[in-house]
Parts: structure tokens; C-alpha cells; sequence
């Protein structure tokens, strides 16, 4: 067979493209077509998508405006391209991206998208640059993609995995708040229900019917907040959401000098194909191969270097700890928007290595994910060279001692108690008592105290103690605060705290664990202290918080 004729048999069986060229990029105005022989995205030219065909079927949303990137700066934004560019053009990669500037109070971004020939899905990243002569704000930034609802219709957050429901079928049942409805059996579904820690998240996404979409994240290195970030995942209506910056769950949004330029992402938009539980098998190993590929070597970018460094080091005095790396230096790591962050939990021998960071300056914190200390938070800095190894030594997080009882052990986040391990879900929010009774000796943590102390009331904590000359130093390390508590604590009647604290908007977002960690630490003097029963009390009287942990100490 002569190539003319073998030609034109391929075109007639609908694969010359393949033969050709194994990724095609067709561009015409600010449309683009791009595709391999396992998927086909066809964008407008406003950069959303018209189709998304796998293995020939369309999965997209056929209603709804998809792939779109957006804003909050006190009123929406919405990525608008005026140009088109293409980077690099191969048969077996196609890089291009959609450019947005001289808006004005608006960054220049750019928005890409990566075919590889053989990889059933597209890669993605948007780098914002501040180009004007002043800051720039956001409150919030994200990419969202929506599939067919009614293919696409269960969602797993890797965390969780269900049904993610229609907003046709929640706008016909009860509305109870914002983004939540009461359905026919009684339960409830949030949009907030699929909510997760970004950091702990490797894959989000959508599928059912024989199709699925996820994102998958190698790295959540680019993200504002810290280990505990919280964020909108997955929710109603086949929707997947990459929230760069957000003020959801305690955080705040970002103010960018003049010159500052990031790169959010990339992460790869992966499709796939098969029964319910191949497609989620199948999105494991994915990420398995996605992460042995970080850093992505098709990324040119002076903001995305590709040689990195590693730290290491050991922390001291816990089984447990959390150490975090993170470089913008003027900000808390849990509030962190300008730049990258870096954590893993410790070794059982207390050592820690982190991999692939980005070279540069950080700060590096570790905090206690087990005993009593809540208040500790053990500092330094490191600087991290392409190819090098920078050592941090050891991180001192001292146990504190003669405790003589606690509820719970510090994490930062309340997870050992009623409804804490629960699906997040606005029922339970509902479920606490409004008082009760915890008592030292007798009392189960799991089944008596709660995840949340979400109404206003009393809750008391009786137990036995002798005066013997000291005082006592009570630890109250609350793993959230919303709506505004306030919350007075008094020792045998003696009030010995009284706090207002701000909304992390945590509890009433079906958060189950965490919002804005803060760690008290209240003293009651050797004459508040009676020999017998000792009673505690923890009022508020407004808002919600959650408890860590609490624990007294003599001394
Ligand atoms: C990376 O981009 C620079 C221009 O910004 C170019 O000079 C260089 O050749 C590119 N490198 C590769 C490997 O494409």
C-alpha cells in the first residue's frame, strides 16, 4: 500500500489526525480545538469549553458555562482572553494558553492547557502577574469545570465518595440555609458536603456511567493557608472546583505587590473510562504516576524552577508533629497567600524529609500532633538550593508536665470525639447538647463530649482535685470559632477567661474537624482550687468552637 491510499483508509475510519500528528492544536480566532486520539476539548473563544469528548462522547455540561477561571474582589471577575499564544507544538505536545491583560485593578493572567500524546486528559496552570504600579487584591480565584450532571453524576473527594445530586432535583426540595436542602428522607445535603483539606487531597472529581473526570494535584505546593486549608472540592450539579485562594474555612484572600507573579497549578485534568470502581482504582494509580512527574518538566517558566531541594531535620519531645515550610515570610503559615508551602507529619523516630521545594528562603514551623503542649509551636528557617539538602537540625516541642487530666490529645484539629470522624453534613451541627456534663474518670470522649459546642450554653467539666499550694494552668486549644464566640471559662466560679474571637466560617460550612486553630492558656491561682469536686465551665454565648483539646496541669 502505497501512502496516498494507506492516507486515505485512515481518513475514512476517522483516525488521519492520529496518523498525522498524534496531538493537534487547532486554533482559529480565539477558539481552540485541541485533542489526541483518547480525548477532544473544544474551546470557545472565551476560553470556556463547548465539548469534551471521550472516546467520542461528549461529557462536558451542555448547560452551564465550564472551564472557566474566575474571581472575587468584592464583586465577580471572570477571566477574559484577548490573545492566544502557542509554546510549543510537537506531535507528541501541544502547549498553548489564553492571555488576559491591561484591565484595569485586574492581574495579567495567563491561562494553559498541555496535551500529552498517550495521556487521556489535559494539563493546566494560570500564572498571575501584578503589572501594575500598585497592589492588587483578590478575595477568592479559582478554575471550575462542569460536567454532565446526568452522566456524571457521583463525586469522590478521595476523602468521600457519593452522589452529588442535580440542582434541578435540590432546587425542588427544602431550602434550610444557603447551599443547604432537606431531602425527602429527611437528611441533608450542602453544597460544603464535599468540602475537604486541600492537602490531604490528591484527587477530586466526577463520573458515573462509564465516564470520569478528576483533578489530579501532584503538588498543592502553590495554595494560600496551611496544612489544614479547607476548601470546596467537588459539589451539586458535577462540578469540580481548584480553588487557588479562598477565604472559605478561616482564611483570607491576597494582596499582591506590584511585580509579584505566581504560578497556580499544574495539575492534570484526567479522564477516564470503566465501571464505578475501575474508574476509581484507576484515578489512584494516576496519581501515583502524576506525582513521579513532579515537578512537570513542560513547564518554561522562571516561577516554576524545575531543579529543587530538600530539607530535612528531626523535632523532639512528640511521637507526633506537623512541620511546615513556607515562604511568604510576613504572614503565619495558616494564613500564607503570597507564595508556596511545604508539610509532612514526622517520622515515628521524630526525623521528617520534604522533597521537590521550590529553591528559596522559609520559615519552618512544627507544631505537636499528639500530648498536651497545644501551645507549642517550635520555629527556624532554611535556605533551600537546586539539588541541595539543607539539614534544619532538631525542633524542640517539650511535653509539658504534671498534667494531671485532659480531654483529648492536641492536633489542631477535634477529631476524637461524638460525630467528629462523621461525613461532613449540616445535621451535625444540630445534634449537641446545648449543656452537659463531662466527668473526669467516667466520661468517654468519643460518646460524651462533642466534635462541636455549636448552640449557646453551658458545658461543664467536673473532676477531682486537692489544693496543695500551686496553682493550676488549664490549656484550651480550640480547633475552631465561628460566628463570633464568645466564651467564658470559670474555675469553681471564678472566672478565669473570658475571649471574643472572629468567624472562621467553619462550623455552619459543615466543617467536621477544624477551622482557626487558637491555644489558650488560662492560670487559676491555689485558692480557686478546692480539695473534692471541681467544677468547670466553658460558656458561650454566641457563635460555635470546636475544642482541640483542654488539659490541666499542676503549676
Ligand atoms: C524556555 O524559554 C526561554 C524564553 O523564555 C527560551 O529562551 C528557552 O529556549 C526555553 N527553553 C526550552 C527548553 O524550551
Amino acid at each position: 500500500m502505497n501512502l496516498k491510499i494507506f492516507l486515505t483508509v485512515l481518513v475514512s475510519l476517522g483516525y488521519a489526525s492520529d496518523a498525522l500528528a498524534s496531538v493537534t492544536l487547532t486554533v482559529s480566532g480565539l477558539k481552540a480545538n485541541i485533542k489526541n486520539s483518547l480525548v477532544e476539548l473544544d474551546f470557545k473563544a472565551d476560553s470556556t469549553i463547548s465539548a469534551v469528548k471521550v472516546g467520542g462522547k461528549n461529557i462536558a455540561s451542555t448547560s452551564e458555562r465550564s472551564f472557566y477561571l474566575d474571581w472575587n474582589n468584592n464583586g465577580q471577575g471572570v477571566f477574559k482572553p484577548s490573545s492566544i499564544h502557542i509554546v510549543e507544538q510537537t506531535s507528541s505536545r501541544v502547549h498553548f494558553y489564553w492571555l488576559q491583560e491591561n484591565i484595569d485593578n485586574v492581574f495579567r493572567i495567563e491561562l494553559h492547557y498541555i496535551m500529552v500524546d498517550g495521556v487521556s486528559g489535559i494539563y493546566s496552570y494560570a500564572k498571575y502577574t501584578n503589572d501594575k504600579s500598585s497592589d492588587l487584591t483578590l478575595g477568592e480565584t479559582r478554575v471550575v469545570y462542569r460536567f454532565n450532571p446526568s452522566i456524571l453524576t457521583q463525586g469522590s473527594n478521595q476523602a468521600r465518595t457519593g452522589t452529588l445530586y442535580t440542582s434541578t432535583y435540590l432546587n425542588k426540595q427544602t431550602k434550610i440555609q444557603d447551599e443547604t436542602w432537606q431531602l425527602p428522607d429527611g437528611t441533608y445535603y450542602t453544597k460544603y458536603d464535599y468540602a475537604g483539606y486541600l492537602r490531604e487531597t490528591d484527587y477530586q472529581g466526577v463520573y458515573g456511567n462509564g465516564y470520569g473526570a478528576f483533578v489530579i494535584s501532584p503538588s498543592r505546593e502553590y495554595h494560600g493557608g496551611g496544612p489544614l486549608k479547607q476548601d470546596l472540592l467537588i459539589h451539586q450539579n458535577s462540578l469540580i472546583a481548584n480553588y487557588f485562594i479562598s477565604s472559605h474555612f478561616g482564611t483570607a484572600g491576597l494582596t499582591a505587590p506590584s511585580g509579584w507573579s505566581h504560578i497556580y497549578g499544574p495539575w492534570l485534568l484526567y479522564f477516564n473510562t470503566g465501571s464505578d470502581s475501575a474508574i476509581l482504582s484507576d484515578v489512584v494509580n494516576r496519581v501515583a504516576t502524576e506525582k513521579k512527574s513532579w515537578p512537570y518538566s513542560f513547564v518554561n517558566d522562571s516561577d516554576y524552577p524545575l531543579s529543587r531541594g530538600s530539607v530535612s531535620g528531626t523535632v523532639s519531645g512528640q511521637k507526633s508533629a506537623m512541620v511546615v515550610l513556607w515562604d511568604d515570610t510576613t504572614k503565619t503559615f495558616e494564613q500564607q497567600s503570597l507564595g508556596h508551602l511545604y508539610n509532612t507529619k514526622t517520622n515515628s523516630d521524630g526525623s521528617f524529609s520534604i522533597a521537590n521545594i521550590r529553591p528559596g528562603s522559609y520559615l519552618v514551623a512544627a507544631y505537636p500532633l499528639a500530648g498536651h503542649g497545644s501551645d507549642n509551636l517550635a520555629t527556624s528557617s532554611v535556605t533551600v538550593t537546586a539539588g541541595g539538602t539543607a539539614n534544619v537540625g532538631t525542633l524542640s516541642l517539650p511535653e509539658p508536665s504534671n498534667i494531671i487530666w485532659s480531654i483529648g490529645e492536641t492536633d489542631r484539629r477535634s477529631d476524637q470525639y461524638k460525630y467528629s470522624n462523621e461525613p461532613r453534613n449540616y445535621v451535625y451541627e444540630t445534634l449537641p447538647p446545648e449543656s452537659l456534663t463531662f466527668t473526669i474518670g467516667s466520661s468517654s470522649i468519643s460518646e460524651d463530649w462533642y466534635y462541636a459546642q455549636s448552640k449557646p450554653g453551658v458545658w461543664t467539666v467536673q473532676y477531682q482535685d486537692t489544693q496543695d499550694g500551686n496553682g493550676r494552668t488549664l490549656r484550651v486549644a480550640l480547633a475552631a470559632a465561628s460566628v463570633k464566640p464568645h466564651l467564658i471559662v470559670y474555675l469553681n466560679n471564678h472566672k478565669i477567661g473570658d475571649v471574643y474571637f472572629g468567624n472562621d466560617q467553619a462550623v455552619y460550612r459543615s466543617a467536621m474537624q477544624s477551622g482557626t486553630f487558637t491555644s489558650l492558656v488560662l492560670t487559676a491561682n491555689n485558692a480557686q482550687v478546692v480539695s473534692g469536686t471541681n467544677t468547670l465551665t466553658f460558656q458561650i454565648s454566641r457563635g460555635m468552637v470546636m475544642y482541640d483539646t483542654i488539659s490541666l496541669q499542676r503549676g
